[in-house]
């Protein structure tokens, strides 16, 4: 059902945002998009040296015009402080899996402060009150589930981005997967291929979580991603793969219990991706439940007008990435790599 959005919906003025974690994977989405919807756009970085990639993401953000601050989201004195002086009206986090607890200290600060209309806390996963993972997945819940339930106490004005999985393909080993490949050699089909999840861009991550956030209809709720386009098994997706590379790849299973050994080997963050990686494609938490209760939206119901990327056209793009840094690097008088070769034939043809 497409629900009809008010006028209240579209802000006059725009809210000057603050995000926490802009560098990081999630976060850098976020951030751009922010950017993009012509927000005052503050981004909030630790005062320690970051690696060159989250300082090659500052720059690009900079450049774009985020201003930088310098604190941590556990300092609750500092982050009232900013939170105050630049006048915030919406805060979204997206700190990685350590910093999940790390939040109550900004929550604290947003209870205290006591003027910011929204709160998007670090989610952009699985509905975290539905889903169960095995550990050490579930770990990461309770504490995403602990800062849910301290901003419902503190009476902060909330959304939960409920994103389900990445677009790219799910490897049950690796924490940032848009970094890698779908494979080139052989595919890992986890049980059977056939339960389905949602993929969503990381684009379209950023640019509906930013939606939300002066939406009057995603006020105290959450906000599921299911778009109808993206909705994929391991074998669907294994096919897609294929017709983009021209070929076609063995296929290796990947069992239930193989997941559950990789998740109890307890390796951070490796272990946490396969209990997740069990959670969607075994036992199917993005699917087996419904989205319609009094506190849940589906963000295709709120704008419908608003395409997503599909996943053929991200599958297409790591095509391009993959021929454009073979172009780049390739001997004139090297034998062609049977390996790659093919894939110049699908892009020039496209
Ligand atoms: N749906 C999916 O497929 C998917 C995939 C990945 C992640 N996620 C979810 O998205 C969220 C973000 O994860 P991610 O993988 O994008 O994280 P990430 O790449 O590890 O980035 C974390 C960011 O948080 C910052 N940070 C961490 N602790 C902080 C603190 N105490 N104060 C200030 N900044 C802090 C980091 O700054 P530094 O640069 O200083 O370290 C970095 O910018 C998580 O909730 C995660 O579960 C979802």
């Amino acid at each position: 059902m497409t629900i009809p959005a008010p006028a209240a919906s579209v802000p006059t003025l725009k809210s000057p945002v603050l995000i926490a974690g802009a560098t990081g994977f999630i976060g850098h989405f976020v951030a751009d998009a922010c950017l993009d919807s012509g927000r005052p756009t503050y981004v909030l970085v630790r005062s320690t040296p970051i690696s060159p990639s989250a300082a090659k993401v500052l720059r690009s953000l900079e450049e774009k015009g985020a201003i930088v601050l310098h604190g941590l989201i556990n300092d609750k004195e500092k982050m009232e402080e900013i939170l105050k002086e630049h006048k915030i009206d919406a805060v979204i986090s997206a700190v990685g899996g350590d910093g999940i607890s790390d939040q109550l200290g900004l929550v604290q600060a947003i209870k205290a402060v006591g003027t910011i209309k929204r709160f998007l806390p670090s989610e952009f996963g699985h509905d975290v009150d539905r889903a169960d993972p095995v550990e050490p997945g579930l770990q990461m819940y309770n504490e995403k589930r602990k800062i849910r339930r301290s901003i419902e106490e503190y009476g902060i004005p909330y959304t939960y981005i409920c994103c389900n999985s990445i677009a790219s393909w799910p490897y049950f080993d690796n924490t940032h997967p848009l970094e890698v490949l779908p494979p080139l050699d052989k595919f890992q089909i986890y049980g059977d291929g056939n339960m389905k999840a949602y993929f969503v861009a990381g684009t379209d991550i950023g640019k509906f979580t930013m939606k939300t956030v002066d939406d009057v209809r995603t006020l105290n709720k959450s906000v599921h991603f299911r778009p109808s386009c993206n909705f994929y098994n391991m074998n669907e997706l294994a096919a897609l793969w294929e017709k983009k590379i021209g070929r076609t790849l063995p296929r290796a299973t990947v069992t239930e219990e193989d997941l559950l050994a990789a998740a109890a080997e307890n390796r951070i963050p490796e272990s946490i991706v396969a209990s997740f990686t069990h959670d969607i494609f075994i036992k199917g938490c993005q699917i087996n439940s419904s989205v319609d209760g009094p506190n849940d939206v589906e963000v295709s119901s709120l704008y419908p007008d608003e395409a997503f990327r599909t996943l053929d056209e991200c599958f297409g793009d790591f095509v391009l990435g993959l021929n454009e840094k073979h172009v780049s690097s390739r001997d004139e008088n090297a034998p062609p790599n049977p390996m790659v070769e093919p894939l110049i034939v699908t892009a020039t043809c496209a």
